[in-house]
């Protein structure tokens, strides 16, 4: 599976931590992580650690790791993790001071607000209310003389009036200013249309309505808020689509089109289609368990969503190559995934004169009706399957220098799969294509195999040998400029995390002497806790650091580290740190070849005598 993307959404709402210190500790006192992590993650102990599986990443063995010491998830897979209140930010899609209060709920404890934060609350309540009226306005213009237009589409579309409500469609108007004009009588003012990305601003300054003439389709999230809208034009210009920009209350790529029906749906799956038409389309013929990814590729975020509504997806892309291209793309993101994958492939349509039509779910339906397409459904193949098809449709297996191609194709394709038991009876099915004997196939598949297991030793060694890759931090801006300095900065902070009554009452270190500016940031924070007269704990910082600085903080802590001679290797460090930023003051820069292989010679020495505690 592909790494989890840290987007620039990561950090939901820049909102300073602003609840006190100790209101803070007391919440994260009461609230367990393994308690409130159980809630969501089946957790076995391993050790001193609990272990499930990531929410965050799709997966079928538990990388997922808690510990109750600490207080901190970690997943070694996804390598996401932080405290309580993180674990509570990621898995309920919540900002900061949403996430306190919702701990706060279930600890039984009163929040103490301050103004910035109900301020905050209370302007992304107001772009919830912006947007339902704005799809309230759109949804009533279908039904005056301005929206015929969009009407006369939906008609030609054979989208019904029930569909049409369920769904809350609707048309924005052939003008600059009707939305505008409606929603600041009801008190709106233009920055905030502006801000939910309802209006665009001029050169001038002047503002104008962002969709107009076109069919609206409002985006209601999980919870039933409207937040944001797609626009399809009515006829064949560009752009077909337009669809609100990422604005406070949405983030394209956590979202998925009609899960707010699909979600309610008694079907055992759900079925991801491209095209909003296609999702309207479906739901009138019955399928009301189909989403959409709005042409976007499917993400982890979306699939994690889709995970508490389902175990099977069924991928029901265009049959163009661009569908083919999303559906290899979701398959990789779902690979390995405790989902039940299936690819439903629409048949291109034989045309009066011979030629064969591209067709989405949507010209199926109208083609050939909702029977034909829910025999399509049960027989949809899953993710292998799709493949092999794929594969086999670019060669030509009357020829035998095609089906040696076809045969060394596949057999790639086939050592990729974890389970023997699949290899083989998808091996036999290749074979059958081919018209090869099985056994032969077998050997082909066993060769790929052997290289594919040989390959992976190769890159392990390649990382064992070359580890400065492997400490560095996975995002860029959060890199290491002076790795000797930056590991021992690293430990000082897990000292400081382990035991804080190793270090001198008076700050042993400045902020700046720390070679790395998360580094330096996290341990003045910390400090700061300990002065403050409580344990110096990640978890209170989720207000602080983003997501991303969370997840390294939390994969730091799970090296190893001692407390026995924790008072000898605190100093070590220290000696270090200062060494190098001595260096740093003297000589300007360091070369950062020699910091790297004499780090090489630390490591060894500071590694050697202790583990984990
Ligand atoms: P399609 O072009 O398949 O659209 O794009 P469709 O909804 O099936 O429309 P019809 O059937 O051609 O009328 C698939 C999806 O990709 C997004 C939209 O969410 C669309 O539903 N898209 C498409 C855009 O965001 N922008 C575009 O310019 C085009
Ligand atoms: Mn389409």
């Amino acid at each position: 599976m592909t790494d989890c993307d840290f987007g620039k959404t990561d950090r939901k709402g820049v909102v300073p931590l602003s609840f006190p210190q100790n209101f803070l500790d007391e919440l994260t006192a009461r609230s367990d992580i393994v308690d409130v992590v159980g809630n969501y993650v089946q957790l076995t102990r391993r050790g001193t650690n609990l272990f499930g599986l990531c929410p965050f990443h799709s997966e079928k063995t538990g990388s997922f790791s808690v510990s109750p010491d600490k207080q901190i998830y970690y997943c070694f897979g996804c390598k996401k993790g932080g405290g309580v209140i993180n674990f509570i930010m990621e898995e309920e899609n919540l900002s900061f001071p949403d996430a306190v209060r919702f701990l706060a709920k279930r600890a039984n404890m009163e929040v103490p607000e301050e103004e910035g934060d109900r301020e905050a609350g209370r302007r992304r309540q107001r772009l919830l209310d912006l947007n339902r009226d704005a799809a309230r306005f759109y949804h009533q213009m279908l039904q005056q003389p301005e929206g015929r237009a969009v009407q006369d589409y939906l008609d030609r579309r054979q989208i019904k009036k029930a569909t049409a409500v369920n769904f809350g469609l609707g048309a924005s108007l052939d003008r600059w200013d009707a939305l505008i004009t409606a929603m600041t009588h009801k008190g709106y003012t233009k920055a905030e249309l502006l801000s939910a990305g309802l209006a665009v601003q001029n050169k001038n300054g002047g503002i104008y309505d962002k969709f107009r003439n076109r069919l609206m389709f409002p985006v209601i999230d999980v919870r039933g808020d409207v937040v944001a809208f797609g626009g399809r034009v009515l006829d064949k210009s560009e752009p077909k689509y337009m669809n609100s920009s990422e604005t406070p209350v949405y983030s394209k790529r956590r979202e998925l089109y009609a899960l707010n029906l699909a979600k309610k749906s008694k079907r055992p799956n759900i079925i991801l289609c491209e095209g909003n038409i296609d999702v309207v389309t479906l739901h009138q013929a019955g399928f009301d368990n189909a989403v959409a990814s709005m042409g976007t590729a499917l993400t982890q975020e979306q699939t994690r969503l889709l995970s508490r509504y389902t175990k099977e997806l069924v991928l029901c892309y265009d049959n163009d190559n661009a569908g083919k291209i999303a559906t290899e793309r979701a398959l990789q993101i779902l690979n390995n995934s405790e989902f039940a994958v299936r690819v439903l492939q629409l048949p291109n349509r034989r045309m009066d004169d011979g030629t064969m039509a591209k067709q989405d779910a949507d010209d199926f339906i109208k083609n050939f009706g909702s029977g034909a397409f829910e025999r399509l459904l049960s027989g949809s193949e899953n993710g292998i399957e799709f493949r092999l098809a794929q594969t086999a449709g670019k060669y030509d297996l009357t020829d035998d220098q095609q089906r040696l191609g076809y045969a060394e194709e596949v057999s790639a394709l086939l050592a990729g799969l974890e389970s023997p038991v699949e290899r083989d009876i998808y091996t036999v099915r290749a074979a059958e294509a081919a018209k090869l004997t099985p056994e032969a196939m077998r050997l082909e598949v066993q060769r790929a195999f052997k290289r594919r297991l040989s390959k992976e030793k190769r890159a392990r060694e390649r990382r064992e040998l070359n580890p400065t890759m492997e400490l560095q931090p996975k995002v860029r801006a959060m890199h290491y400029t002076n790795v000797r300095s930056a590991m021992a900065e690293e430990g000082v902070l897990r000292l400081l995390l382990l035991d804080d009554s190793l270090f001198p009452a008076e700050l042993p270190l400045r902020e700046d002497e720390f070679s790395s500016p998360l580094l330096g940031k996290v341990f003045s924070l910390l400090w700061q806790q300990k002065e403050q007269g409580s344990a110096p704990r990640l978890t209170s910082l989720a207000g602080e650091l983003s997501g991303e600085e969370m997840s390294h903080m939390t994969n730091l802590c799970q090296k190893p580290e001692s407390v026995a001679n924790g008072r000898q290797a605190l100093t070590d460090y220290i000696t270090v740190i200062r060494g190098e930023a001595e260096k740093r003051a003297g000589a300007g820069l360091v070369d950062p070849l020699l910091a790297v292989t004499e780090k090489f010679k630390d490591q060894k020495k500071s590694n050697g005598g202790k583990q984990h505690g």
